[in-house]
């Protein structure tokens, strides 16, 4: 179970809902919804998709440091959606695992992903070939969510209001 003062932060793949869970779980557990792409483009006015095409992947993943070492060091226990990417960067894995918040990864089979990241937005990384990219990425990410998750919840066959009550629980 999650302490009244711990974070909760959502990990996984882009498309496994982690956004609109986070949204049900602010409401439930009445605390503050964190997104850190929502974070970095109310900070620097642009959209991701602005960042990764003006200043590169790198600089957004550095943003995504940013937000995500400030959103653990906040005094008001929160729900966090960590972006997809938040695991790359081995900094990140040790903020996480550091900061005594509770992970829960959001796991899905990519084959499951594909429908539900269409329509561009906020993922440049999916503008081509998004069924293998989406496939490649799970292989390459897998095992950097699951260092980092104190609890692994299958999302494949659930709806948000199954997923929620799994990630109570
Ligand atoms: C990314 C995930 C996206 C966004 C960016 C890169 C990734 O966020 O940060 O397109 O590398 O997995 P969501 O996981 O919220 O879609």
């Amino acid at each position: 179970m999650i302490s009244p003062s711990q974070h909760l932060v959502l990990v996984g793949m882009m498309g496994t809902g982690k956004t609109t869970v986070a949204r049900v779980l602010g409401d439930r557990l009445s605390r503050p919804v964190l997104d850190s792409d929502a974070v970095i483009e109310a900070r620097t006015g642009r959209t991701v998709r602005e960042i990764f095409a003006a200043d590169g992947e790198p600089a957004f993943r550095a943003l995504e440091t940013e937000v995500l070492r400030q959103a653990l060091a906040s005094d008001t226990p929160s729900i966090i959606a960590a972006a997809g990417g938040v695991v790359l960067s081995a900094t990140n894995r040790a903020l996480l695992k550091s900061s005594g918040a509770r992970v829960v990864w959001l796991c899905a089979d990519p084959a499951t992903l594909v429908e539900r990241v269409k329509g561009g937005g906020h993922r440049p990384l999916l503008d081509t070939d998004p069924a293998g990219t989406l496939q490649r990425m799970f292989d390459e990410r897998e095992p950097l969510y699951r260092e980092v998750a104190d609890a692994i919840v299958l999302i494949d066959s659930r709806s948000v209001g199954e997923v929620v009550e799994a990630v109570l629980r």
